[in-house]
């Protein structure tokens, strides 16, 4: 029989990717997708706990399907991911007809749990242990990674790939869920991460993005060998079809010496990396138990720019976190002039369930304060951005081709041409006039216009030799 599954996804990267290896999983069991919650039979969300909003957008999302479960109880309605694991029976309580609840170490286990539902099961509810509720082997052991082969129709593009090399994290800042929600930092097998990124290659993906929490602390250890992030960028460069290599996201602490000379040394990876500060002020760090100081992540980019003088930095910041004085909030507006960000993603702090923050210290920003720093910050952010673009115009830039641009459409429908969209190996977004033909290729693109956030060009129909891009 064929099953018609709907899935919505809210999060981070690592979000994305479950939702493939559960999707590809389950088209294995005759499962279809569908666009269209009254057609599904099966419907599955995939959330996240980072910041409240997130929840709340799940669980109004929810409340919308009370009526038609009344209708339809046989759909069966499913909660994946960090939410799963962070209220468990919680979701129960506030939405009874949700049949399944599933944890991000759990992933494997959805089929079966949803054929026991089926042949007249109660709630199933799949779950990893807490952080304290067991030896930390036990811990470990039920924080499983999920990666079956994938179907290449569900990744972002055909020429595109997340792929998972470290599930978890033990850094424990004080604000956030993670490490309760996934578990401890557990490296997968250099050997299957190579495999899997050949496997990718050999269906025609280009770009591969390698996925942690912290990705540079990346660690497996095996008969008496242990591979960092730097050897199993090595290993990744000497596979055949893939032509860059992305990772995501670093830790300040992480990003050694050796690292940075083998991301400068190989090609095909990218120079981009995204290494949140998330504050300017010492205080602020050391109540957020980050592990460095201001001194550190300023020699970490000396470092940076020392070795890979051609790299692009993004960060993350947040703002309104306890305590926080305007003078520390000042620090981070400092911060960003300083190192002058290729971008910073910028939230305001939203006190969490279970994190040391909500235990032993006060969310006493109010909200409109956060709100106006956040805006402040990103303003200062946006501008940067604005003059840094405005660099590039007049270079040519080498493209990734994803597709159609976002805006496309509106064009076409004015009658002028196809709007393409495509990134730079720094993770610059470039669009431009081109055809779908283009989809998958790296091209030559001269930019003549930018934004903040975008950059506008025309594809170079000349000879342009690969040491002339710009990054
Ligand atoms: N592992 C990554 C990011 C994890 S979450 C890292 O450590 O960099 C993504 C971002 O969400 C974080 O970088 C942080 O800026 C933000 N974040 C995490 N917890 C938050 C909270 N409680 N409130 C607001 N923002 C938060
Ligand atoms: Fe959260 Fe800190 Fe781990 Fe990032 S490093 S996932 S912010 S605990
Ligand atoms: Fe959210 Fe979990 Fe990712 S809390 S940010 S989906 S790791």
């Amino acid at each position: 029989m064929i099953h018609r599954l709907y899935i919505e996804t809210v999060g981070c990267q690592m979000n994305m990717l479950d939702s493939e290896m559960v999707v590809a999983d389950l088209r294995k069991h005759g499962y279809e997708l569908t666009n269209d919650v009254k057609q599904a039979d099966t419907i599955l969300y995939n959330t996240c706990s980072v910041r409240a909003h997130a929840e709340d957008k799940v669980y109004s999302a929810l409340g919308r399907l009370k009526l038609l479960k009344r209708r339809h109880p046989e759909k069966i309605i499913g909660v994946m991911g960090c939410m799963a694991q962070k209220d468990q029976t919680t979701i129960f309580d506030r939405a009874p007809y949700v049949d399944l609840i599933v944890g991000p170490g759990q992933l494997q286990e959805i089929p079966g749990l949803i054929e026991k539902i089926r042949a007249g099961g109660e709630h199933e509810m799949a779950v990893g242990l807490g952080r304290r509720d067991g030896s930390q082997d036990d811990i470990r052991k039920s924080h499983v990674t999920f990666d079956p082969l994938r179907d290449p129709t569900m990744r972002p593009t055909p020429y595109q790939a997340y792929l998972r090399i470290q599930i978890g994290c033990d850094k424990f800042c004080t604000y956030c869920v993670v490490p309760n929600t996934r578990g401890p930092e557990q490296g997968r097998p250099p050997a299957m991460i190579v495999d899997e990124a050949r496997l990718l290659a050999e269906q025609g993906c280009l770009e591969i993005t390698l996925l942690g929490q912290t990705v540079n602390s990346y660690s497996y250890t095996a008969d008496g060998k242990t591979t960092d992030l730097a050897a199993l960028l090595e290993m990744l460069h000497e596979v055949e079809g893939i032509k860059r290599i992305k990772f995501v996201t670093n830790y300040p602490k992480d990003m050694g010496r050796n690292l940075l000379e083998t991301i400068n040394n190989l090609d095909k990876v990218s120079p981009y990396l995204h290494v949140p500060l998330q504050h300017g002020s010492n205080e602020v760090l050391q109540r957020m138990k980050r592990g460095y100081t201001v001194e550190d992540y300023r020699d970490m980019m000396h470092r940076i720019w020392d070795i890979v003088p051609d790299a692009a930095i993004s960060s993350d910041f947040i703002v309104g976190f306890c305590g926080e004085t305007d003078a520390e909030f000042q620090t981070c507006i400092d911060s960003i002039r300083e190192y002058r960000f290729k971008n910073s993603f910028i939230f305001k702090y939203s006190e969490r369930e279970g994190t040391k923050a909500q235990d032993i210290m006060i969310d006493d920003v109010p909200y409109d304060v956060k709100q106006a720093r956040n805006n402040e910050l990103l303003e200062v952010q946006n501008e940067i951005s604005e003059t840094e673009n405005i660099k590039f115009i007049g270079k040519p830039v080498a493209v990734l081709v994803e597709g159609r641009s976002k805006k496309s459409e509106q064009f076409e429908e004015a009658g002028k041409p196809i709007q393409m969209v495509g990134r730079t190996h720094c993770d610059r977004i470039v669009v431009f006039e081109g055809n779908d033909r283009q989809a998958g290729k790296i091209l030559p693109v001269t930019i003549f216009e930018t934004t903040p956030f975008t950059m506008f060009g025309t594809v170079v129909t000349e000879h342009v030799g690969p040491e002339v891009f710009s990054l």
